[in-house]
């Protein structure tokens, strides 16, 4: 058993113990992740586009918890805005919409999370439906 105050995102990574050094040096230790927000997300896609047409906007953010080999495989989940208020189902990294003239008025945004841990939201955007 070990205990580690104030933890901090150095602290993460392979730990092992034992009796003797023997013991310690011979494996069957566990790996400490420390999660931590993961970075402000952008979002990315076409702007102006035409009505009628689907278009597809992209969160991306990345993991920043710790050790730098779990950040780099863990998956985060997303979550979508449309002005304040959360769109139901869309939890993934792409956000397919459909074009319409009053499209122009909404603010679409988004936010990632890694385990339970939310990142900032994302700046918001405006598509320009060109007619
Ligand atoms: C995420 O990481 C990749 C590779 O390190 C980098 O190119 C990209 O800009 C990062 N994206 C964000 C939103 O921080
Ligand atoms: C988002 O806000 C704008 C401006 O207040 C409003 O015109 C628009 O209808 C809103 N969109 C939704 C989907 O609520």
């Amino acid at each position: 058993m070990f205990e580690i105050r104030y933890i901090t995102l150095d602290d993460a990574g392979y730990y092992n113990g034992g009796m003797t050094a023997e013991a310690a040096w011979s494996g069957g230790g566990v790996v400490l992740i420390v999660y931590n927000k993961p970075s402000k997300p952008k979002v990315t896609g076409d702007h102006n586009v035409e009505v009628n047409r689907y278009i597809l906007l992209t969160c991306s953010s990345n993991s920043t918890s710790t050790p730098d080999y779990y950040s780099k495989l863990v998956t985060l989940s997303y979550t979508w805005f449309v002005n304040e208020t959360k769109i139901d189902k869309e939890t993934t990294e792409s956000l397919k919409l459909y074009v319409a003239k009053d499209i122009r008025y909404n603010r679409y945004s988004c936010t990632s999370t890694d385990e339970d841990v939310e990142s900032d939201r994302s700046d918001p955007v405006q598509i320009n439906p060109l007619c």
